[in-house]
């Protein structure tokens, strides 16, 4: 009865509200979903796409998810010896996340990633606090690097954007150890990926209709994607993930939640939802994905490094593998290895409140 409700309430406000309506409630094909994304992604001038999603926090030097995908494939490349030169990545990370948040405080600038030209100026000026120390870290791991001889890795990214994180790679000397693949929507992406990058591999693609064998790559990398795809066209999306990785699928997702279903959410052309973390492991395991490191980024930093005011509370990364290879190689876990609360130790635990700022993705 209470179905029967529903559906006449639906087509009543479907005849009510028109074209708009439908397109925020009703589920789209893949192709429909496609071209609506496309020209949200296409949108904006190529050197604008360029310089998003890399300044203030996503800065992929700094930002503490984008360094967790590099230690994962340095995990793989160093094996244990890289351990402890990780977990000092993040206390530095952390450390200048932090002056960059003070800048931004002084300077009255609110950091999140801007497609508008004046406010993404402002978060460039935050930027300057930085800029004599944020390649501290890749100009480390590429010394490193440079000596190392070993098989390289293969990789395909999903949603590469402007080359965002392969510019990082490059900076921490993964380039040549890396067989990569980066397959982005945007044809503007894509060209300047290749401009800065000739030396890797870079298509214009749909994550949604990809052509590739089975376990084509060693392991896959997907970065701020799912959220924003129908939940139908994420499921189809990790699915093949999962199918195109012979190891395992590396996943930064900025909205994600401990709840028992996704919350979807239309923003525009395209989705904006919260993922259940409980839904996604689920369809990791059931594809055989067992071996998982899954961090909230927020509550780890705050845990286990003593660091309150993490950007994104909604902000979570999951390494999943068939066999552990990476995560018994990485240093990282919510709970801190000595059972103490670190950060409360050396007095500087913040308990934070505050509200991460969410990003205009
Ligand atoms: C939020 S950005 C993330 C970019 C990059 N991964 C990062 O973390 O900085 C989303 C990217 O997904 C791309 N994209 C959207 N839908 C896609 C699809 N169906 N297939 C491939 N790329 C897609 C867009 O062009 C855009 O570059």
């Amino acid at each position: 009865m209470a179905l029967l409700q529903h559906a006449k309430r639906t087509a009543m406000r479907a005849a009510a509200g028109g074209v708009l309506w439908t397109l925020r409630h009703l589920p789209l094909g893949f192709r429909a979903e496609r071209t609506l994304l496309r020209r949200s992604w296409q949108s904006g001038s190529a050197d604008m796409l360029d310089a998003y999603l890399v300044s203030g926090y996503q800065n992929p030097r700094v930002n503490v998810q984008s360094i967790l995908v590099r230690h994962a494939l340095l995990a793989r490349l160093l094996g244990p010896a890289a351990a402890a030169a990780m977990e000092e990545e993040i206390d530095w990370a952390i450390e200048l996340n932090e002056v960059l948040r003070r800048r931004a405080a002084e300077l009255g600038v609110k950091m999140a990633a801007y497609r508008d030209p004046v406010k993404h100026a402002a978060v460039r000026r935050v930027d300057a606090a930085i800029a004599e120390r944020d390649h501290e870290f890749t100009d480390r791991w590429r010394q490193r690097l440079d000596r190392l001889e070993t098989d390289p890795i293969s990789v395909i990214e999903f949603a590469c954007g402007s080359a965002n994180d392969y510019r990082a790679f490059a900076a921490a000397g993964l380039g040549p150890h890396l067989d990569y693949l980066g397959i982005d929507l945007s044809e503007k992406n894509i060209a300047n990926a290749r401009r800065r990058h000739p030396e890797a591999r870079w298509e214009v693609g749909d994550i949604l209709d990809l052509s590739h064998d089975d376990r084509a790559f060693d392991y896959v990398v997907a970065s701020d994607i799912f959220e924003h795809l129908s939940i139908e066209a994420m499921e189809h999306a990790l699915a093949e993930a999962m199918r195109l990785a012979q190891d395992g699928v590396i996943l930064t997702f900025f909205n994600m939640a401990d709840a028992p279903d996704h919350e979807v959410r239309r923003v525009r052309a395209y989705h904006w939802n919260t993922l259940s973390r409980e839904r996604i492991e689920a369809q990791l395991e059931a594809a055989g994905f067992g071996a998982r490191l899954t961090l909230p980024i927020a509550r780890w930093l705050r845990t286990v490094h003593g660091y309150g005011h993490s950007y994104n509370q909604h902000a979570w990364t999951i390494i999943a593998e068939r066999v552990p290879r990476i995560i018994d190689v990485l240093p990282h876990r919510l709970e801190h290895p000595h059972g103490s609360d670190r950060g409360r130790d050396r007095g500087t635990y913040v308990r934070s409140d505050e509200r991460g700022e969410t990003d205009e993705h």
